[in-house]
């Protein structure tokens, strides 16, 4: 038995709350973990929300928030491979028993150890934004020189994308709203506040001759208003917003596999992919940590810290 932190219908923040929970039992290819950090993501909310139901994995309320998790193997379910009962590990919770909670299940194929040296609070953030950071720039593979746009620059796959793309060389500038100018220009970004500038007209000053690859996580109007600043349409990769393909855009492709998440763990030991955790709070605050995240304007990543 372990306590949790989700809801009981979808909607708004009204339908959260605490519950305790038997430990999950691992199904074929799942792993039992006792949670030790989970990563806060845009996605909890909107999984919430009930607007991603292909996601949730169909488990009756009530539903545990969370997608991503680190932790510690406590029983193997049939048919894993390559993990033991007492690894640390990192990975997706992808059917749907949720990370905000003191143990969980992991989908196997989608978690993997964490090396020796990486803390699990770094961890815990790599599965969704890290990953995401690297498919989007593998997507666009550019040349070192190239210039990058990150619409979107100051939370937390907009820094991992800027650190990514400084270590590959790439020329970044990146908008955000002003309180995200010093984390953007610690990591090497050419920073566009676009509550005090025309983010156009700056980016067209800076970028010429366009921009050879722009990596949105913002969408919408604001998708929109940046997407005719890429020298070819095929360049502007979403993250967040399915409608890309009418600005002539792609949605990242994403590759949630453990040798993806092994990568990340690599990068992020060697310091390119290390995420900027700007807050950290105990499970008995997630309430709070998942505020953060839901008004839009997150810097850098908000973990919780289980155990
Ligand atoms: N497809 C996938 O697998 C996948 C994976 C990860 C994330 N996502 C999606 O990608 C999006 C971003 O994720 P995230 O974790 O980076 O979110 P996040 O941490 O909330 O960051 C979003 C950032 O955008 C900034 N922003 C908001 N409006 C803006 C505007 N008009 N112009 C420039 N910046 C603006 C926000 O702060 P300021 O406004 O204060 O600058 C914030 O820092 C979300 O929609 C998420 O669901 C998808």
């Amino acid at each position: 038995m372990g306590q949790a932190w989700g809801f009981g219908r979808y909607g708004g923040p009204e339908v959260q709350e605490f519950f305790d929970r038997p430990d999950p039992a691992p199904g074929r290819g799942e792993v039992l973990i006792r949670v030790t950090v989970a990563g806060v993501n845009p996605l909890d909310h909107l999984l919430r929300a009930g607007l991603v139901p292909g996601l949730d994995g169909g488990r009756p309320f009530p539903r545990v928030l969370g997608m991503e998790a680190a932790g510690i193997v406590l029983a193997l379910g049939e048919d894993v491979e390559g993990l033991e009962v007492g690894d640390a590990v990192f990975g997706f919770a992808l059917t749907g028993g949720g990370t905000y909670a003191e143990t969980t299940v992991l989908s196997a194929p989608n978690t993997a150890r964490i090396p020796p040296g990486l803390s699990a609070t770094v961890a815990a953030t790599l599965p969704v934004a890290g990953t995401t950071a690297v498919d989007a720039l593998d997507q666009l593979g550019l040349p070192a020189g190239a210039t990058l746009l990150i619409n979107g620059v100051g939370g937390g796959v907009g820094l991992a994308v800027a650190r990514l793309a400084a270590a590959r060389e790439l020329r970044v500038i990146g908008t955000g709203s002003t309180a995200k100018r010093e984390h953007a220009e610690a990591v090497g970004v050419r920073f566009i506040d676009y509550t005090a500038e025309d983010v156009v007209a700056v980016a067209r000053e800076l970028a010429p001759r366009g921009f050879d690859g722009i990596v949105d996580l913002v969408g919408g109007t604001s998708l929109r208003t940046v997407a005719p600043l890429a020298r070819d349409p095929r360049n502007v990769i979403a993250v967040g917003d399915q409608s890309v393909p009418e600005v002539g855009g792609r949605f990242v492709e994403r590759r949630l596999d453990r040798s993806n998440l092994e990568r990340s763990a690599r990068l992020a030991l060697d310091g390119v992919l290390a995420p900027v955790i700007t807050e950290v709070y105990p499970l008995s605050d997630a309430p709070a940590a998942l505020a953060v995240v839901e008004n839009g304007h997150t810097s850098g990543k908000v973990v919780i810290k289980v155990a």
